[in-house]
């Protein structure tokens, strides 16, 4: 039976910082995953060029049961903490958008990086190994593996959360957890894109491809100004994948599909420059062409015609586009403002799990230290990154949370 200083489980984002921080405090540790590869998720973030921190991190980018929880860790190992890492192996990057930090080649330079910290650090890393048991000792832990036998002082669980098992995504830390008698909230799946009612579904998926500039809210108020997507399923796109994380099963998600202007105001100037254009191409100069036939085939502007509010008949759908705009009267110039601006969708659900970025709730963290990610009631374990229920907004505050978290652990265990 081979004793570590420290065993830390899942060479992900998290712990891999945690490895390599526990390593130059010269302790022993051991860093094992099951999956053949260091980093996976890390590996394919980004579109392959890792996003991986923000220029603007802050705690209220992070949802929690408790929104203080990751003030400290956030504190001690910053961004800019990150940063320098990057900049001391080399690595050009640069800032996509809203402070957004990419690599400018491939995310494989943070893997190694991670890889060589962990190399100079002395830390043991052990791929393909599976967990079978884990037992408390008098002086820690006793883990009984596919590759043999260990005890250690400190046990890091750093397994992450549900979201896309077919990368090697496993409810392991919350079997963990249970054990322990550590209180697990309920997951979810977030960052991810929305699925809509058949009826929905219908309607938009000839839009497949489209995108907008839009602001999506949520019902509990949250907004988030960024593109939207159609896809063939539903909705996705950066605005979708930030407001899931705030959506519940059965509410609306409104859009403002004209973020950028005034409708009214707009709508008034355009009537006075070309006051016999058609409605159909006044929104063709705002809108994509497509998305305004669609909108018009469907019906969906003709909520307030001339018969005062009546539904238009079947072959009368649409009819109101090839009015001139000189012509709508207050009432349709009102309910389109009202349609472009709070266009409400009542989502079916999520893709899940399959394509959510990340898991909501996880590892209670009234359970754990917010300096040091340790189990109140359990010396030695430890739980951090994206098992504990602490979830970022998308644009590298999750793995902003894996090395803060890591970090943290890494400092103590
Ligand atoms: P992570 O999931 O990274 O690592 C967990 C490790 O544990 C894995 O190596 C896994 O193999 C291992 N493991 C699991 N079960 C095990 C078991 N039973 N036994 C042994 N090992 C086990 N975030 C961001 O900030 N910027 C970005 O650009 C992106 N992009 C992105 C793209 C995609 C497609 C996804 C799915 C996610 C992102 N994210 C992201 C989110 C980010 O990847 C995520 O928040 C972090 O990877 C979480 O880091 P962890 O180390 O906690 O878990």
């Amino acid at each position: 039976m081979k004793h570590q200083d420290v065993i830390v489980i899942g060479a992900g984002a998290a712990g891999l910082m945690c490895a390599l921080t526990a390593g130059y405090r010269g302790r022993d540790v051991l860093l094992i995953d099951n999956a053949k590869q260091l980093g996976r998720k890390i590996l394919i973030s980004g579109g392959g060029r890792c996003n991986f921190t923000n220029l603007g991190i802050e705690p209220s980018a992070y949802l929690c049961q408790n929104p203080h929880f990751c003030k400290s860790a956030l504190a001690r190992y910053t961004q800019w903490d990150f940063i320098a890492m990057v900049e001391r192996h080399g690595i050009d990057y640069h800032e996509k958008t809203l402070g957004q930090l990419f690599c400018d080649d491939s995310a494989k330079k943070i893997v190694e990086m991670l890889r060589t910290e962990c190399e100079w650090a002395g830390v043991t890393t052990q791929l393909r190994t599976d967990i079978t048991s884990i037992q408390t000792t008098s002086s820690g832990y006793q883990l009984q593996t596919s590759q043999g036998e260990y005890t250690c002082e400190s046990l890091v669980i750093a397994t992450g959360g549900l979201s896309m098992p077919k990368l090697g995504a496993t409810p392991f830390g919350y079997q963990v957890a249970e054990q322990f008698n550590v209180s697990v909230l309920s997951t979810s799946a977030a960052l991810v894109p929305f699925t809509l009612q058949v009826a929905d579904k219908t309607k938009f998926e000839c839009l497949s491809g489209i995108a907008l500039p839009v602001v999506a809210r949520a019902e509990c108020g949250k907004s988030f100004k960024e593109a939207l997507l159609f896809t063939h399923r539903g909705l996705s796109g950066p605005s979708v994948l930030q407001i899931s994380s705030y959506w519940k099963p059965g509410q609306a998600v409104s859009f403002n599909l004209l973020p950028e202007q005034d409708f009214m105001t707009w709508l008034s100037d355009i009537i006075k420059a070309s006051p016999k254009l058609t409605l159909k191409n006044a929104l063709c100069r705002i809108f994509p062409k497509r998305f305004v036939e669609r909108l018009l085939e469907l019906g969906e502007l003709d909520g307030v015609g001339e018969k005062g509010g009546q539904a238009v008949s079947e072959n009368d759908k649409g009819a109101i586009g090839t009015k001139s705009i000189n012509q709508l009267s207050k009432a349709e110039q009102t309910f389109l403002y009202d349609y472009f601006t709070d266009w409400k969708v009542y989502p079916n659900g999520t893709e899940g799990y399959r394509t959510a970025e990340v898991t909501l709730g996880g590892i209670d963290t009234d359970a754990l230290s917010s300096k040091t990610m340790e189990v109140k009631t359990q010396k030695g374990l430890y739980f951090i990154g994206e098992v504990v229920d602490v979830s970022g907004w998308l644009g590298g505050y999750n793995f902003q949370w894996a090395w803060s978290s890591g970090y943290a652990t890494g400092q103590v265990c």
